[in-house]
């Protein structure tokens, strides 16, 4: 499969789990990928294990998204060097679980500055570009506890505001061939998941219906699809992909 030959993919967060899922499965597709993120070591690595099984072009940058500035240099680099930018997918993020009345505010900025505002900094970024090409994909990693978590007061809030800025972005977009779609895995095997607490995520593995976790292959699936030019009607949605734990109730 061909279908990103030519296209520039950027992905933050990319150097493990669904980010590097990704950026190795666009790459497999011929994308030139532009991989950010925030841990050096583990980005360069990440690159290395790309080109062992592919062969890429890939640009790597360490960036953290919470700094406009940083971000603004990414993609005016991205865009000076490889010429475009077609895909952007804002997947940096961390989590701080906590209930509510533990929650420091540390904990909240920290969730807010990364799950939520990194996406807003790369999204104002790359719009200008993706604007004057008159094309453009943007991905945005919600959760599926968008909808409200137990013990994620700041998760929640970044990732609902993700949903909601996808929907404003797809509407600004529309008219200059700019789609901007969100996906909101469960429960995907990556660093993050095996940091949560065990019994919690045991707990809350139980209640997925397919009754098994996903791979960060099925969300690069996924993303692969919503940022291809195929899906160019679809704006605005947030994609569930988690077995069906977003569905609530299941009796066994
Ligand atoms: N894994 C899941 O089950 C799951 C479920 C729902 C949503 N998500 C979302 O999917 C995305 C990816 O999750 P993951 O499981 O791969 O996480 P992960 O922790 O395995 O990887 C996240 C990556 O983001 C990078 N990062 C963190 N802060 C950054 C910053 N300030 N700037 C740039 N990079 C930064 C990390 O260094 C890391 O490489 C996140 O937005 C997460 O909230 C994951």
């Amino acid at each position: 499969m061909n279908r990103y030959h030519g296209r520039v993919v950027a992905i933050t967060g990319a150097a493990q789990g669904l980010g590097l899922a990704m950026a190795t499965r666009f790459a497999a597709e011929g994308a030139t990928v532009a991989l950010a993120d925030v841990n050096a070591q583990a980005l360069t690595d990440a690159a290395r294990t790309i080109t062992d099984a592919h062969d890429a072009k890939l640009r790597t940058d360490v960036v953290d998204v919470t700094d406009s500035a940083q971000v603004n240099a990414w993609i005016t680099g991205v865009t000076d060097e490889l010429g475009r930018l077609d895909v952007l997918i804002n997947n940096a993020g961390i989590i701080r679980d906590n209930r509510v009345e533990d929650i420091t505010d540390d904990d909240w900025h920290a969730v807010i500055d990364v799950s939520l505002t990194g996406g807003f900094h790369c999204a104002r970024a790359a719009f200008g570009t993706m604007k004057r090409q008159g094309y453009g994909r943007i991905v945005s990693f919600s959760s599926m506890s968008w909808r409200g978590n137990f013990g994620q007061t700041n998760y929640v809030a970044a990732k609902a505001g993700i949903v909601g800025i996808t929907r404003t972005l797809a509407l600004e977009g529309a008219r200059h061939g700019i789609t901007a779609n969100a996906i909101a895995p469960g429960l995907i095997e990556t660093p993050m998941l095996a940091s949560m607490n065990g019994p919690a995520r045991d707990k809350l593995t139980n209640k997925v219906p397919m009754r098994h976790t996903g791979r960060p292959e099925d969300i690069a699936e996924a993303a692969a699809f919503l940022a291809s030019e195929a899906a160019g009607y679809i704006t605005g949605i947030v994609l569930d992909v988690d077995g069906g734990i977003s569905i609530g109730s299941s009796i066994r």
